[in-house]
């Protein structure tokens, strides 16, 4: 049976650990030709060797470094039908009153520029072979206030926004554009099982979308003790997420 990207090619940054290493391990193994794209040289070169794949070192709060891994993957393997923006940092913490400009800005160019550079760059490609989908992890933290730092949430914010603008644009060319929000701590193959779906010949009317994996955190699920939260207690960010924990543990 052929997987469900048989012959895509897909370019992932943030591939050497986490959600993006889990969606390389599930697209390869869907049958994708995956190019993994970090900063961590040595864990996404080691990921790469074992999934037989190619790894490119680039910061992707760099525009010239993302143009580059996306016409790497291009000149490697003559296309590039999937881009998946998944490098991530926490960023600058604490008091918005203390936070500076400079840590603000390098916070937004990891979390927020990277995605509009991949999206560019990744359309300008695919705009010419008439075709694609780019996709990009935000989080719940865009969906709600209050559950991770200032510059954090308004860069998953700003990943929504920018998922639902670009699409609007570049649907004319076949590009679809979505990106998948997860809460913390969910099971990482079922965020990369999400982006799977979204990547695949399955969605093809599904963009602008955003897809959020969160127990029905932000639904306000675990209000009602919902037996997924009692079963996987879920170790949100911020006050209300310890709330939560102990509401999904039957404390009061
Ligand atoms: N893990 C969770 O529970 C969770 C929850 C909500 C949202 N998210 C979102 O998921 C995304 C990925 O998170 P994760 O948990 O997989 O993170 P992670 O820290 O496990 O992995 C992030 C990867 O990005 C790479 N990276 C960091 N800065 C980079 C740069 N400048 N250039 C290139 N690569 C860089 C790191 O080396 C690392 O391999 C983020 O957007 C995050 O907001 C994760």
């Amino acid at each position: 049976m052929s997987g469900r990207l048989q012959n895509k090619i897909a370019l992932v940054t943030g591939a050497a650990n986490g959600i993006g290493a889990a969606t390389a391990r599930l697209f390869a193994a869907e049958g994708a030709t995956v190019v993994l794209a970090d900063i961590d040289e040595a864990a996404g070169a080691a990921l790469a060797g074992q999934l037989g794949m190619h790894f490119i070192l680039a910061d992707v709060s760099c525009e010239a470094q993302v143009e580059r891994a996306v016409q790497a993957t291009v000149e490697r393997h003559g296309r590039i039908d999937c881009m998946v923006n998944g490098a991530s940092i926490v960023g600058a913490v604490g008091s918005l009153m203390e936070t500076t400009a400079q840590a603000w800005r390098a916070t937004q160019g990891v979390l927020l520029d990277s995605v509009f550079f991949g999206i560019k760059h990744a359309a300008r490609a695919m705009r010419e072979q008439r075709g694609g989908v780019i996709l990009s992890v935000s989080g719940i933290a865009g969906v709600m206030g209050g559950l991770g730092p200032h510059a954090y949430t308004a860069s998953r914010h700003g990943v929504i926004g920018l998922t639902r603008s670009a699409a609007s644009e570049l649907s004319q060319y076949g590009i679809r554009v979505n990106a998948v929000a997860p809460g913390s701590g969910m099971p990482k193959e079922e965020i990369a099982a999400s982006l799977l779906f979204l990547a695949s010949d399955a969605a093809p009317h599904v963009t602008a979308h955003t897809l959020v994996v969160d127990s029905g955190h932000t639904a306000g699920g675990f209000a009602s003790g919902a037996s997924v939260l009692r079963d996987r207690p879920v170790a949100f960010m911020g006050p209300s997420g310890q709330r939560a924990v102990q509401a999904a543990e039957g404390q009061p």
